[in-house]
């Protein structure tokens, strides 16, 4: 499985993407779990020291012209293999760079590795059956170009707002302009059983999953600890694993 978790930012892709990439590691899977977004979230929901300089960083060096590029012999299985960071219950972390208060000119050596990397992921036959777990930027500008070019199937958060609802909308067609692409819409931080199916209207998308707004969220973030830990038996952490095991099955 090569996911992609897209959608509004606020909509739950951080905590979502963590929690899933762990679920499915439980599951057995090798899972890699990719963080292309430059504000930090997933370290937090999977459950990761978040390091000071990205690593990928080591990776990168300038050629003549004074640009970036990945160091020679560098390709994505040794890129994973010597900067990725272990997360708990096996997963793998590679981090594209965080704004530092410099902006984003410390960490683009390591941007423009982790952006090589990801799109040799696809045809690296050594990761054609592990589960890939991506977690974008907010918005439709990094699903439009090429950030999440290893992912067939994007998962799409919406919550039950019209500006969450809009931006999925957006973001659905230009995911869908690549082609052979797969959206399957996930409803967040719905409060009825009415909510997930007004998602979907707003949206124009069939609804394929949905994860209530639970309390035991907020307050595993409040903590700085992932939901697994701080409530595995809570009523989001069991929806993701319901949308886990209905993946598996698609
Ligand atoms: N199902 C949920 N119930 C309650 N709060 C949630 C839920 N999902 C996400 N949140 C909260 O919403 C906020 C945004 O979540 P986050 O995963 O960081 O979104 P994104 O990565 O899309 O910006 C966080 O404060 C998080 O705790
Ligand atoms: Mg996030």
């Amino acid at each position: 499985m090569k996911l992609a978790v897209v959608g509004k930012g606020g909509a739950g892709k951080s905590v979502v993407a963590g929690t899933l990439a762990r679920v499915f590691a439980r599951r057995g899977d090798r899972v890699l779990a990719l963080d292309s977004d430059t504000m930090p979230g997933l370290t937090y929901s999977l459950g990761v020291e978040p390091a000071g300089e990205p690593l990928l960083q080591a990776a990168a060096e300038k050629n003549e012209a004074g640009r970036w590029r990945t160091r020679k012999g560098i390709g994505p299985v040794r890129a994973v293999q010597r900067y990725a960071q272990p997360a708990p219950d096996g997963v793998l972390l590679l981090q594209s760079g965080k704004t530092t208060p410099e902006g984003m000119a410390p960490v683009m050596g390591s941007v423009n590795v982790f952006y090589d990397v990801v799109q040799r992921l696809r045809r690296a036959p050594y990761f054609r059956d592990w589960t890939i777990v991506g977690d974008l930027s907010a918005g439709p500008r990094q699903s439009a170009y090429r950030w999440a070019d290893y992912a067939d199937t994007f998962l799409l958060l919406a919550e039950p707002t019209w500006k969450s609802a809009l931006t999925a909308r957006r973001i659905a067609r230009i995911v869908r302009s690549r082609g052979g692409v797969t959206v399957l819409l996930v409803a967040n931080k719905t409060r009825n059983d009415a909510d997930a199916a007004t998602v979907g209207e707003m949206v124009g998308e069939p609804v394929f999953g949905w994860i209530p707004s639970d309390p035991a969220v907020v307050q595993a973030e409040r903590k700085g600890v992932p939901l697994l830990d701080h409530a595995p038996h809570s009523p989001a952490a069991r929806a993701v694993e319901q949308l886990a095991e209905r993946l598996s099955s698609h």
